[in-house]
């Protein structure tokens, strides 16, 4: 086991990517916090995850909300060695616009969560943050690639994967590697999320789908598996660097 005995925090970890990835940490070994807004999915998914990780609600765009989650995290964990920050994707119908309908509280409600939110959580855990911790931001191949309709997320997600360089950077000192995965396409219920019905939703997964390579989406265990490797000491020598887990979308 990869991360026998390390204690992390992964935002998000109620749903998702950010299951499949605490899912992995834990058959890995370490023990922790999800954290998200949804009580409900929130003590199911630490029931499945077995009672390695517990539950902790928090919305990650309130700053306040976030300083008391760290606070109390580390009250439970002590020094936070691995910490994901998952917790992002849909805000509702303004998920996906074309750029010339986008408004202003669109604009912002993407930026806030896709941004702001992982800038400050990070900020937010540092006192409680180990030196030599393992930082994993999620950000998107919509950081690489043109999408239409997602002129903000994409713009917010490349900004997610640059932070890592300037915070790995600002944090050398300490010995904190921050580092980026960006998936492709994963099945989640980030797609019934962004307001459109059902037709639409299939409409969308299999355009998405279509320009796979592999011939298929991601799933949340597979980007568990790479996680798993920015957090271990596997990687030891890469920091402010960036996997992309897309099944070839980008670069084939
Ligand atoms: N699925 C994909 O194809 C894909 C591709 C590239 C990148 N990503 C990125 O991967 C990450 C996870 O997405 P996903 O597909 O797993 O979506 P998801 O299943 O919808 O999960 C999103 C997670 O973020 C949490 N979250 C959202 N807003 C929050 C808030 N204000 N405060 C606290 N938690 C909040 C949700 O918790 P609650 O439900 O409790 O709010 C949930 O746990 C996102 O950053 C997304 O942009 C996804």
């Amino acid at each position: 086991m990869k991360l026998a005995g390390k204690t992390a925090v992964v935002t998000g970890g109620n749903s998702g990517i950010g299951f499949g990835i605490a899912r992995k940490l834990a058959a890995e070994g370490a023990t922790g916090v999800i954290i998200g807004r949804n009580e409900v999915t929130l003590e199911q998914a630490g029931r499945d995850l077995g009672g390695a990780f517990l539950p902790s609600r928090c919305d990650v765009t309130h700053i306040e909300s976030l300083k008391s989650a760290f606070r109390k995290a580390n009250d439970t964990l002590g020094p936070i060695e691995i910490l994901v920050v998952a917790a992002g994707g849909a805000v509702g119908p303004g998920t996906v616009q074309p750029f010339a309908e986008v408004d202003e509280e669109s604009f912002d409600a993407m930026t806030e969560l896709n941004l702001k939110s992982t800038f400050f959580t990070v900020q937010k855990a540092l006192p409680y943050l180990a030196d030599g911790a393992s930082v994993i931001l999620v950000s998107s191949i919509a950081a690489h690639k043109a999408f239409p309709g997602m002129s903000v997320y994409s713009a917010s997600k490349a900004g997610v994967r640059t932070l890592a360089r300037t915070l790995s950077a600002e944090l050398m000192g300490r010995r904190i590697r921050v580092n980026v995965l960006s998936p492709g396409t994963v099945d989640t219920p980030v797609f019934d999320k962004m307001g459109f019905t059902d037709t639409e939703v299939s409409n969308m997964k299999s355009g998405f789908k279509d320009i796979i390579p592999m011939g298929r989406a991601g799933t949340p265990e597979e980007m568990g598996g790479a996680a798993a490797f920015l957090a271990s000491s596997d990687s030891s020598f890469i920091v402010g660097e960036e996997i992309v887990a897309d099944g070839g979308v980008v670069n084939l």
